[in-house]
């Protein structure tokens, strides 16, 4: 029954890189994330925090080594007046948050927050500009007061508020989701626009080193949007192409986070997977007009969108995290791994309390999700050489669909340690797996599993650790032959030295 799930891995044809950034996350001004996610006020006596920022939170995304993170937005970011955000935080305006629940914030988490919380996270941020509703000046200020070192009206205006040396933050958006809430723009359009502002985003930064600016990018399949921005836009100020795909099952009726049945996780798990194709035709037209790979794929939003948690606010998105999204995040890394070459940053939405997060907090309690550990049993690929696989899986099968069961990975790192990552997302049977292993000089295998016995279980408040990874002693290495047992719904990174 087992036997057809074979993979063989190509030790020997490993050329390119696993881009760390492809591990980035993704922080907006929506609901909880900021405001009680990962900023709690630098008055607060009962969460520890430095200048307002939660330490619990900065030390498990340290740990999982978190590369990049995007702010302020998403749909905020194209509302976002960055001014209204430094300064004395008495004297700061406060705004209404339109996109996302109305409700009035009063902007004491601006730039700086941000930027001195990325330093202390030790992560790179990803800075998304205002396009729909702000102006050439405004963004380009906004380059200037971050990056500049030397004397201009910008930067001397940080150090009047307090930060002397630039941060030098190398990612820019160029807007977010201009087909849609960053101002309803056609794609030719959009092309112009990014010429205009990107014209004026290039020339503060330190050293003559250049800005990293990433263009508002394509809705899942909307391959006309990423052809007509290749084709219009000069690729000398381009570094960068987004794309937007989230595993929703209906946009109208998401299905709920937990009590999901095994027909709407099967339909979560065929979106996840379209991720492939997706990024596999963005790139084909990107080959097209960029043979030699300069412009990166930047997947800046993805992850399961699910239907609020009961008794939350609607425009919150807070969501709970189950083996579901464990074995969603561990299949679409492995995509991306595949197609590391184009695909060379990507930002999983969101990084706390929104979405798919890899943390939810609630006052001065913080648990990690399940997708939390993915995300950090997988960060040994960080910058890690792609090794190159060939899967032939078994089905999963639900009514008369199917889709691949299993889905692997590999790459070895600096110190010439070969790990692979491996999901089953049957959740009804364990997988066997048989491993053809070339080019890697290895005798013993480890591992760590992640699983639980149902697909649906999720780790609480009141019982925090009922998922977290475990020792896998279901790999055994024997003659080139790598051969695991992978129980139904589990990821398992494996170790080969
Ligand atoms: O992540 C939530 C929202 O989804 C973002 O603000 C937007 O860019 C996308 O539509």
């Amino acid at each position: 029954v087992f036997a057809q799930n074979k993979v063989t891995l190509s030790g020997d044809l490993g050329k390119h890189t696993i881009n760390k950034h492809i591990y980035g996350h993704f922080a907006e001004h929506l609901g909880k994330c900021i405001y009680g996610g990962l900023y709690v006020g630098e008055n607060n006596t009962k969460i520890p925090n430095k200048d307002g920022v939660r330490m619990d939170v900065v030390n498990a995304l340290k740990k999982m080594k978190i590369p990049n993170l995007r702010w302020p937005g998403g749909c905020f970011a194209d509302t976002y007046q960055w001014k209204d955000g430094i300064g004395p935080k008495a004297n700061r305006p406060k705004i209404v948050n339109v996109w996302w629940g109305n409700v009035t914030e009063d902007n004491s988490f601006g730039t700086h927050d941000f930027l001195n919380m990325c330093e202390l996270i030790g992560t790179e941020p990803y800075l998304a500009g205002n396009v729909g509703s702000g102006t050439v000046k405004d963004l380009a200020d906004w380059v200037q007061y971050v990056n500049f070192k030397g004397v201009s009206p910008m930067s001397d205006l940080r150090a009047k508020n307090g930060r002397e040396n630039p941060w030098k933050v190398r990612y820019w958006g160029v807007g977010n989701e201009a087909w849609g809430c960053g101002g309803n723009m056609k794609p030719d359009y959009y092309a112009n626009i990014y010429r205009q502002y990107a014209t004026f985003m290039n020339a503060s930064f330190e050293n003559n080193e250049r800005l990293f600016r990433i263009a508002s990018g394509a809705s899942d399949n909307d391959y006309n949007w990423t052809e007509t921005l290749m084709r219009e836009i000069p690729h000398n100020m381009l570094e960068g192409i987004a794309m937007h795909h989230y595993s929703v099952i209906d946009w109208k009726q998401k299905g709920p986070s937990t009590t999901f049945t095994e027909e709407l996780y099967f339909k979560t798990m065929k979106e996840a997977l379209l991720m492939d194709e997706l990024v596999k035709r963005h790139s084909t037209i990107m080959d097209k007009y960029d043979p030699a790979k300069k412009v990166a794929l930047v997947v800046d939003e993805w992850g399961g969108w699910y239907d609020v948690e009961p008794g939350t606010n609607p425009g919150f998105l807070f969501q709970q995290n189950t083996m579901r999204d464990a074995v969603l995040a561990g299949a679409t890394l492995n995509i991306f791994h595949k197609y590391c070459e184009r695909v060379r940053m990507a930002n999983l939405a969101q990084v706390v309390n929104v979405l798919q997060s890899v943390i939810l907090t609630n006052e001065e309690k913080m648990i990690l999700t399940p997708t939390y550990h993915v995300l950090e049993m997988y960060n040994v690929h960080q910058d890690a050489t792609m090794l190159p696989v060939e899967v032939q899986s078994n089905d999963y099968t639900f009514g008369n669909e199917k889709l691949p069961a299993i889905s692997v990975s590999a790459s070895r790192d600096k110190n010439g340690a070969v790990h692979v990552s491996l999901v089953n997302i049957d959740p009804n049977k364990a997988q066997e797996i048989t491993i053809n292993v070339t080019g890697v000089n290895a005798s013993g295998v480890t591992g760590r599993i992640l699983t639980s016995a149902k697909v649906q279980d999720y780790n609480t408040f009141e019982n925090p650790n009922k998922i977290q990874p475990a020792a896998f002693s279901g790999a055994s290495l024997k003659n080139n032959t790598l051969t695991v047992k992978l129980p139904p719904v589990s990821v398992v990174v494996l170790e080969l030295k």
